[in-house]
């Protein structure tokens, strides 16, 4: 199948890619030449797993990258529209882009060809993309709208796509379902499975995943309603680990009791800093609008963002509480990534509490595997400076704070880290160790949902006196 995919960041970068390796001819499109003349150089613009291997393996054959829009439509059988939707001032999804899109694929049409979106978008877009592609002149019937959500995790987006546990399709057309159906044929028929060369999963079995046609509005409402829930669940298991906190009793042993009955599942139940990322922020936005645009109102989302934003308070009041006074103290940071396994920073926690510690006058010296350079372009604030390690993030520092879960930050050497820092102090807001070993190494230790561990202090650096002073939690 011939496939245009518009929009090559996160989403459709690791589309256009997927797409070419099940063995479809793909035209990667964006408005952004400088980033069309990078991937057409072979670089790639984001950290992304096996996104690389995919570049590689299929630029220049498969898989093309161009700024010329009308062109690739012409060329294409399935036009799939992955260009950003942000919030709008007042929540909603602002579609602009969207729009835009749709009138210049309207522009170009000539003859069937099925019009798709992936970003994720309010229901009743694709009514309004079929309504302007009409408006800009395109003939009815050279055209379907379909909606095909995405629910790739960046990081482990290539894995996301190549074993799903479904693929939902809305479409209102038979003709349209029939053509969404053959481009995931090599994932639902199992044959990509079978390949020699397949990316490798670790975590997923080589099932075909099903394939779920649905109408259009519902496609659109799966979106949404999923994002939704997952972040529902997120803050649900950040409210119990407050009452952890508060009851002395601990979130992990919570979480794997609950966790482990099938109806609840043990995924997105991992407590924290609260979710960020280019997703669930602005989707429970979005979905609450949309459920006042229909004359309800959806007051569980607010309760969802307003335990989430609350989370990011409660881990400065963490800080307070384990160094006393800020102004001044040099921080160790680790992480500024919204999560894991990515370089995008996009509303994310660890940079909003990165602002406020320098606010109250902190220095900060952060690390991140992959983030530092997209942190330097909005982290302009005096007070902070970029490390190439945890370790030297970490040297004189008065405290550790652990903000994105890397899993490289989950096995730093203990002894080593307390021999760099001035005090031995770790704040966890990802609940990377366990306290006991914490204890054991001799750190004060604070995490979320469980009992904080003020451990006498051991001698380090010859500084133990002053560590026994400087860092009192305030509960001590
Ligand atoms: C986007 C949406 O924000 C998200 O809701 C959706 O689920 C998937 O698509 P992402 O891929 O992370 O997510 O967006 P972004 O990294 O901002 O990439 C969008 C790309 O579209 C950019 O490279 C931008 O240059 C390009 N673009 C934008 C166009 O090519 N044309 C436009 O008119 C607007
Ligand atoms: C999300 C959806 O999971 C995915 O299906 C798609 O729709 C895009 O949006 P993404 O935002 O890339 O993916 O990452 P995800 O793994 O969902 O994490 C989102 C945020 O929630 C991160 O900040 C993460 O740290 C946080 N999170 C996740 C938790 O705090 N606890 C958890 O248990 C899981």
């Amino acid at each position: 199948m011939r496939i245009a995919v518009v929009g090559s960041g996160y989403v459709g970068l690791v589309a256009a890619a997927c797409f070419a390796e099940l063995g479809h001819e793909v035209i990667s499109i964006d408005n952004d030449t400088s980033k069309i003349e990078m991937l057409q150089r072979g670089e790639v613009p984001i950290h992304e797993e096996f996104l690389p291997e995919l570049l590689q393996r299929h630029r220049g054959k498969q898989l093309q990258f161009s700024s010329e829009l009308p062109e690739a439509v012409r060329k294409s059988q399935a036009i799939f529209i992955a260009v950003g939707t942000p919030s709008t001032v007042h929540g909603d999804a602002d579609l602009s882009y969207v729009e835009q899109v749709s009138r210049e694929v309207a522009g170009a049409i000539d003859g069937y060809k099925i019009v798709v979106e992936k970003s994720t978008v309010p229901v009743f877009t694709s009514h309004w993309i079929r309504r302007v592609m009409l408006l800009d002149g395109a003939d009815a019937d050279s055209f379907d709208v379909a909606s095909n959500p995405e629910f790739l995790r960046e990081g482990t987006a290539v894995g996301d796509f190549l074993y799903p546990d479904r693929i939902v399709v809305g479409a209102d057309t038979e003709r349209c379902a029939t053509l969404l159906r053959q481009i995931y044929e090599p994932l639902t028929s199992g044959e990509y499975y079978n390949r020699a060369d397949i990316i490798p999963n670790t975590t997923k079995a080589k099932t075909p995943p099903q394939i779920i046609v649905t109408s259009t509005k519902s496609a659109e409402l799966i979106k949404h309603a999923s994002n939704a829930f997952l972040a529902t669940k997120i803050s649900f298991i950040n409210a119990v680990a407050n009452i952890c906190e508060a009851v002395g009793a601990d979130i992990k042993e919570v979480c794997q009791g609950i966790g482990t009955d099938s109806r609840i599942g043990t995924r997105f139940l991992n407590p924290g800093i609260g979710y960020g990322g280019s997703c669930f922020p602005k989707d429970l936005k979005a979905f609450s609008s949309v459920a006042r645009e229909t004359g309800y109102d959806f007051r569980l989302l607010q309760e969802v963002m307003s335990i989430n934003a609350d989370q990011r308070a409660r881990f400065l009041r963490k800080v307070r509480s384990a160094l006393w006074t800020l102004k001044g103290k040099k921080l160790a940071v680790l992480g500024l990534a919204f999560k894991g396994g990515t370089d995008d920073i996009r509303e994310s926690p660890a940079i909003e509490i990165v602002r406020s510690l320098l606010k109250e006058g902190c220095e900060i010296r952060a690390f991140d595997p992959a983030a530092c350079d997209r942190s330097r372009e909005v982290l302009t604030e005096d007070g902070i400076c970029y490390k190439a390690s945890a370790y030297e993030a970490a040297h004189q520092a008065d405290a550790m704070l652990i903000l994105t879960d890397w899993p490289e930050f989950a096995q730093l050497d203990l002894p080593r880290l307390k021999t760099v820092m001035t005090y031995p102090i770790i704040i966890d807001g990802r609940n990377l160790y366990d306290p006991r070993t914490m204890a054991a190494a001799g750190f004060i230790y604070s995490s979320v949902g469980r009992a904080d561990v003020q451990t006498p202090v051991a001698r380090t650096n010859g500084k133990a006196e002053k560590t026994a002073t400087a860092a009192p939690g305030k509960n001590q």
